[in-house]
């Protein structure tokens, strides 16, 4: 809903339980006036004419008031836009008018040539941001164009929730105090990264589920940043978009024009929960392409056979699969080319004929034949020197003349910004998806950009942001010519997860870390902003090869998997008839309460930092607990949970013992679940009576 005043400079946007205000003053200022509970109009006029406060000549009034600072003027904070034209720095506009489109208000700017349009759309409660800038005289440098800048009321003290990690670590939750100054995250890796999601929090006293929690979540797959400034006179602004640095992000030639990503925010009154549970209901209604439709168990082979794959080995591994109730197979790496290890092959997207020397056809056929998807690995923007690509194409890839090529895992990164590079691309993955009935791909990227160059470009800069925008359009044109195919995004684990790739992907590799008690802290942490329905967790062997050699059951391994969407990527060849029978029940338990974890609300009941940790699912009348418990000590009988989302005035049966609980009890005095000893963990069905 949107609130305009009658002289057309305040407006409300309103979303059910929140709105979001601004106003231009007779001087052309954008002002911030309110974000947070439902205000009316009234309210935000009243806003708008509360006087500024006095400064000293070494404050400017207009810091920490602004929506969107640009650089000059009587500011000193960090500017959200900052342009060069010629000799000249900075942007001083002029309000043009506002219009509507589809739900979004657009304030328009200008400054000379320069045309600056600020969009706001409100979807439920989270706030969609971006801005577009359209050139119509000489050439401008966009030095740094952000998305948005989001502004905080004045409170005493803030708190910064951020998701940090690294390989085999990513979103790990860290809170602390926010202090004067800037706190600064992003990436500069020409990807997301593992080492930070672009996401923050803020609140003053939020717990679990009470207290105003602010978030802002950015919409891009490529290099980042997200500065959060604790400003002297207690406010907070965010100000966040595409690029790490200020040394430039493209050049905008006459009639060129930038739209920026996507800066979302969310203001919550429910507690951290409340506001994940509010970032989940919008990215499945409004990001994630058919999130309506489940998402099927898999099979990955990556961990049972790494690079060392054949036809007759894969078969045997689906067959067994198969047996265990997995819905869609998937070759990993080591198909193709001469991959036949991570020195050779990529950028060699035809199948190896001595691997697969009928190509992956029958091995697909046979996949679908034991009535399974099929689906396949690939890393579509790099290169290993050892690969035809290179040999015919050394100058496809980024490179400084005159310097070494850098290698990551023996690789090189194509210049994405070529347009033969892309042409390319498309046609090798085109004549890839039409040459088997492949039904699911798993897009990976393993090495960051590093001398990232393009001697013919004379701006280099813009191939950060166009690699991004190549990519997206690559995935967006193989989804529309193969409307059947599934995308997974996957950097070596979790190091491409935004709301930018989820809006053209239906599930992320949430890290190659598939160790279960490890997963339960890195879901945590993914779990703040992004739903369960995306979050892909694989069963794998124990000890665990990959990470750190932990032996766990299979139940701990199942139901720690089982909070996300389910795959199993152990060597199940090695597996006994016992496992491979105890997986064929966690398969068909995961397929009961699947639209439960993919699609209910979810509420963490405790968070994994040792003890007993615990989430609950709930959809309609049916909710489903899971609980791990790390290690029982003092022989201590594990705490009972205090369930979340259930009506007091209903009765609750327990869908394996038949016993029923008060919906008043399981809310007060909790649930008890008999957990024991080191890493032992447990499902509960509940179904309204
Ligand atoms: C990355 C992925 C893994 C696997 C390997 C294959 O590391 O995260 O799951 O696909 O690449 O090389």
């Amino acid at each position: 809903m949107l609130d305009i005043s009658e002289d057309g400079r305040t407006w409300v946007l309103s979303g059910p339980a929140s709105s979001y205000a601004v106003h231009v003053t007779d001087r052309d200022e954008l002002l911030h006036l309110h974000w947070g509970p439902r205000i009316g109009l009234a309210d935000a006029e009243a806003l708008a004419v509360r006087p500024l406060p006095d400064y000293w000549p070494f404050e400017s009034p207009l810091d920490g008031r602004e929506d969107y600072p640009v650089e000059g003027g009587p500011r000193f904070v960090r500017p959200a836009l900052s342009l060069r034209t010629g000799e000249r720095r900075g942007t001083e506009w002029a309000y043009q008018g506002h219009d509507t489109e589809a739900g979004e208000l657009r304030l328009r700017f200008r400054d000379g040539d320069l045309a600056v349009t600020l969009h706001y759309r409100m979807r439920d409660d989270v706030i969609e941001r971006r801005v577009t800038l359209e050139n119509h005289g000489p050439a401008v440098e966009v030095l740094r164009a952000d998305s948005a800048t989001w502004t905080l009321p004045d409170r005493d003290s803030w708190r910064l929730s951020q998701l940090h990690g690294r390989w085999g670590a990513e979103s790990r939750l860290e809170r602390s105090l926010l202090t004067h100054g800037e706190k600064v995250i992003g990436s500069r890796r020409g990807h997301t990264s593992h080492q930070h999601l672009p996401w923050v929090a803020l609140d003053t006293d939020a717990t679990e589920e009470r207290g105003e929690v602010y978030g802002c979540a950015l919409g891009w797959s490529g290099s980042w940043r997200i500065a959060v400034a604790q400003l002297p006179d207690a406010r907070v602004q965010i100000t966040g978009g595409a690029g790490y640095d200020d040394s430039g992000l493209l050049t905008l030639g006459t009639g060129e024009s930038y739209t920026t990503p996507v800066f979302a925010g969310l203001w919550s009154d429910g507690g951290f929960g409340g506001a994940s549970r509010a970032w989940h209901a919008y990215q499945r209604t409004h990001v994630v392409p058919d999130a309506d439709q489940d998402r099927p168990v898999l099979f990955n082979s990556w961990e049972a056979t790494e690079f060392d794959i054949s036809e007759e080995q894969q078969r045997a591994l689906a067959e067994r699969a198969a047996a265990m109730g997995v819905e869609l197979f998937v070759v990993d790496d080591g198909w193709f080319g001469t991959r036949t290890s991570d020195r050779a092959g990529l950028g060699d997207w035809t199948p190896n004929p001595d691997r697969f020397p009928g190509g992956l056809g029958p091995l697909a056929d046979h996949v679908h034949g034991l009535g399974m998807q099929f689906g396949i690995w690939v890393e579509p923007e790099m290169v290993n020197p050892d690969s035809d690509l290179y040999r015919a194409h050394p100058d496809w890839v980024q490179y400084q003349p005159g310097r070494k090529r850098t290698e990551f895992r023996n690789q090189l990164v194509l210049n994405l910004a070529r347009e033969d590079v892309q042409e390319y691309l498309w046609e090798q993955l085109d004549g890839l998806l039409s040459s088997a009935p492949i039904d699911y791909v798993k897009w990976d990227f393993n090495r960051c950009f590093s001398d990232a160059g393009w001697p013919e470009d004379p701006y280099p800069q813009r191939l950060w942001v166009d690699h991004v925008r190549a990519l997206y359009a690559l995935l967006d044109r193989l989804r529309a010519a193969h409307p059947g195919v599934a995308f997974e995004s996957c950097s070596g684990g979790g190091g491409r997860i935004d709301l930018g790739v989820l809006s053209r992907t239906d599930q992320v590799w949430t890290s190659d870390n598939t160790d279960p008690l490890d997963r339960l802290a890195i879901q945590h942490g993914f779990s703040q902003i992004h739903p369960a329905r995306v979050m892909a967790a694989w069963v794998t062997d124990s000890p665990n090869a990959m990470l750190n050699h932990r032996a766990s059951s299979l139940r701990f391994r199942f139901v720690s998997a089982m909070a996300g969407v389910l795959g199993v990527g152990g060597d199940l060849t090695k597996w006994t008839e016992g496992e491979l029978a105890e997986a064929r029940d966690w398969v068909e338990l995961y397929k009961e309460i699947r639209p439960v974890v993919q699609r209910g609300d979810l509420y963490r009941l405790r968070a994994p930092e040792g003890g007993l940790s615990s989430v609950q699912y709930v959809l309609g009348d049916e909710t489903v607990v899971l609980a791990w418990l790390q290690a029982q000590r003092y022989g201590e009988p594990v705490p009972a949970l205090r369930l979340r989302g259930l009506d007091p005035s209903a009765t609750y049966e327990c869908l394996k013992t038949g016993e029923v609980h008060r919906g008043a009890v399981l809310l007060h005095h909790g649930l008890r679940v008999g957990l024991r000893g080191d890493l032992d963990a447990t499902i509960v069905r509940l179904k309204r009576k």
